[in-house]
């Protein structure tokens, strides 16, 4: 669904329709006439085959699909009006499959306390409001929430891609919407957290506990400071956990690491958690996944339908220094903006973690149910791990 006014890209949706048509009498249509552009994506997209999703399946080196897409978008990889990203790797059989990892009936809350961290680390962000009304002989409760503080879904409305910070240059996944469309007070509800809560979310997780297998080493970390976790790392906690790393992940799985922020978090004192905050320059950083090629290249590979952690932004902070494919680039932007790819943040693993360590086996089902709202942004995740 485009909106009907001019999109964000339109002078590249122009350069590419020029380039790929010869037919003059369309470019002068183009140029001349004020009739709706065609949208590239309707001439370079996938063509998916339901019975067979990864016939045609790009590889990382095949991205994107056409010269005028963003860095390694997957754009038209799932159909150009496609609004679900990563999440349609997972499918009826997918979800029959993470049954098997079912075997105790253990259940895993994922989800912080709402009001957590608290302040939230982003001076912008408000605290979750919570307030009792209370009725005659009965209670109700009001919450009024920032989705972005506490643990989150961040859907595909959240973040755009952009080179250079311009409103100018930010797309969207699939180009399907501008940051107006958002704004307009009967805007559209593209690509809103909404398609997410419809799917409802459900399969196969895998942890990859990082901050557990550096502790096996006494191995040093800090997670306030902006230390960069490679994929070559993640292999070898793989093998700390005696999976094989050809094999552990399987096509539609969510991908949750833990990076050791939850514990060190929580085991600060309310002084210290209160000016997490306030830390400036230098000092404002968080580890995380390293923003790099290679990262992309490890990610796109296993075919992920989410990917989640226990800190901030699943990617080191501050996050605009990485250059992706020779431009500056963040996680975020690649994940959200070119593959639909959702990011869970601030999950809490803590009891998710021991547990996978004491039956020895990482992989888990898992459920996430996003709040139903109609051109929502992000939401809380209610996610929930069961072993
Ligand atoms: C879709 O995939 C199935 C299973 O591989 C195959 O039998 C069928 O021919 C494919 N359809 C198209 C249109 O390619
Ligand atoms: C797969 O699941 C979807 C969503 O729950 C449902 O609409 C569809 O009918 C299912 N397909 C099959 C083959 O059962
Ligand atoms: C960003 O790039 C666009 C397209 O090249 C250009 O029009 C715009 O002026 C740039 N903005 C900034 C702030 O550099
Ligand atoms: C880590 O430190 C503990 C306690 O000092 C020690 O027992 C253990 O051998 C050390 N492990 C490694 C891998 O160095
Ligand atoms: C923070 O990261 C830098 C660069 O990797 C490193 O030299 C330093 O030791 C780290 N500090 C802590 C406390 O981990
Ligand atoms: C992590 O990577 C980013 C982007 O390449 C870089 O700016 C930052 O200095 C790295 N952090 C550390 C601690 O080396």
């Amino acid at each position: 669904m485009m909106s009907h006014r001019v999109p964000v890209g339109h002078r590249k949706v122009s350069n590419f329709v020029m380039k790929t048509l010869t037919a003059l009498a369309l470019v002068a249509t183009i140029l001349t006439d004020a009739k709706p552009v065609p949208h590239p994506l309707t001439l370079v997209s996938r063509a998916v085959n339901d019975s067979d999703i990864y016939a045609n399946w790009p590889t990382y080196d095949q991205l994107p699909l056409h010269p005028s897409f963003p860095t390694k978008a997957a754009w038209g990889v799932w159909g150009a009006s496609d609004e679900l990203g990563s999440l349609n790797h997972i499918r009826n059989v997918t979800i029959l499959a993470a049954k098997s990892d079912i075997q105790l009936g253990r259940t895993f809350n994922l989800n912080l306390e709402l009001s957590m961290p608290n302040p939230p680390l982003n001076t912008n962000r408000r605290p979750l409001i919570h307030a009792i009304q209370p009725l005659a002989g009965y209670q109700d409760d009001v919450i009024t929430l920032n989705t972005q503080i506490s643990t989150q879904f961040d859907g595909l409305r959240h973040f755009p891609y952009s080179t250079n910070a311009s409103q100018d240059t930010y797309q969207f996944y699939n180009d399907l919407i501008t940051f107006d469309d958002i704004m307009a007070p009967s805007g559209s509800s593209t690509l809103g957290i909404q398609n997410a809560a419809q799917k409802g979310i459900a399969g196969r997780g895998i942890l990859l506990d990082w901050a557990g297998w550096m502790e096996s080493k006494n191995a040093s970390f800090d997670v306030f400071n902006a230390t960069n976790i490679s994929a070559v790392e993640l292999d070898a906690v793989a093998t700390w956990q005696g999976l094989d790393p050809a094999t552990f992940s399987k096509p539609g799985d969510f991908l949750v690491v833990r990076t050791g922020f939850t514990k060190q978090y929580l085991a600060l004192s309310s002084h210290d958690q209160a000016i997490v905050p306030y830390r400036e320059g230098a000092d404002a950083q968080f580890l995380g996944m390293e923003a790099s090629d290679a990262m992309l290249r490890w990610l796109w590979d296993k075919k992920l339908s989410l990917v989640g952690s226990d800190n901030p932004a699943f990617e080191s902070l501050p996050s605009d220094a990485s250059i992706i494919d020779g431009v500056p680039r963040s996680l975020h932007q690649v994940f959200i903006g070119g593959w639909g790819l959702n990011i869970v943040e601030f999950l809490d693993l803590e009891k998710l973690t021991a547990a996978c360590h004491e039956l020895n086996r990482y992989s888990f089902f898992f459920t996430i149910q996003n709040l139903n709202v109609v051109g929502g942004i992000a939401s809380p995740p209610n996610a929930m791990a069961i072993l």
